[in-house]
């Protein structure tokens, strides 16, 4: 696992889509696996900016999000598809029939969730995909003691995440307690996967998962396994480990090639 520790999250999130940006310049028909919650917002910003004044072109890039609420349809506002039209899609020369985002009202949810691994297969696979983590370890909606092998499936919940995400839903009973997500399985096929923690809410789940040992009670501790995995921090969700200078180190003597800029 790569880790870098950045001095802010605005710095973290400007690397952040630089490496994206470099995905889809290098493969201008990249698949990108994408996220939403409040961490990847200024990234989003960011890949905004390069596309509007750098012409980072998205035209032929295809699109798959982790997750979605059940029983949300796409236009209500805490829906994860109406996130992405809001925060990325509307903003850039995406195609939206490229853009996927698993379908909380579907009338037949296990139908829903194969299909979409099916899509995401005949895409190609996911060349690099975006992570946020929950403030108890999660991935996706992939809560603590999920399967680390598990595909997109329906899940239930936790009433840490439901407590996370009430704000925006005005109280837990207004909120779905089921969501649509992308197993762990799926997203480590992802052939590079790019997490973001920041703050101080963060530390815990920070730790486990970079320096924890690798268990279902941290879904994020399954990233040890992907061979290309980086992950991005600020000082503040960095604070709990206890190798952060080997990180440090590791970072400032790579090769010219291996930096991200
Ligand atoms: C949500 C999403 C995750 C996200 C996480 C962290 O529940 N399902 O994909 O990474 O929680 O959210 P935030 O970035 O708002 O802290």
């Amino acid at each position: 696992m790569e880790v870098l520790i950045r001095d802010s999250a605005e710095i973290g999130c400007v690397l952040g889509a630089k490496i994206i940006a470099s995905v889809v310049r290098e493969k201008p028909n990249a698949v990108l696996g994408l996220a939403t919650g409040r961490t990847p917002l200024r990234l989003y910003q960011e890949l905004i900016r390069l596309h509007k004044s750098e012409g980072l072109d998205f035209s032929r890039v295809t699109t798959f999000n982790l997750d979605e609420y059940v029983g949300l349809p796409p236009t209500h506002e805490q829906s994860y598809r109406y996130f992405m039209q809001e925060n990325l899609f509307r903003h850039i020369n995406i195609d939206v029939k490229r853009t996927h985002v698993p379908n909380g009202i579907a009338a037949d949810l296990h139908a829903e969730c194969r299909s979409y691994e099916t899509r995401i297969t005949d895409a190609g696979g996911i060349d690099i995909q975006l992570l946020g983590l929950g403030r108890n370890g999660h991935i996706g909606f992939n809560e603590p003691t999920g399967s680390l092998r598990s595909r997109t499936w329906i899940k239930i919940l936790s009433e840490q995440t439901l407590k996370d995400n009430s704000e925006v839903f005005g109280s837990i009973d207004a909120m779905p307690k089921h969501a649509i997500t992308m197993g762990i399985g799926t997203i480590l096929d992802a052939r590079r996967c790019l997490l973001l923690a920041f703050g101080p809410s963060k530390v815990r789940a920070v730790e486990h998962m970079i320096e924890g040992p690798l268990s279902a009670i941290c879904p994020g501790s399954a990233l040890q396994l992907h061979p290309r995995a980086t992950v991005i921090l600020d000082e503040t969700s960095a604070a709990g480990l206890h190798y952060a200078d080997h990180y440090r180190w590791i970072d400032k003597h790579k090769f010219e090639w291996q930096r991200h800029g």
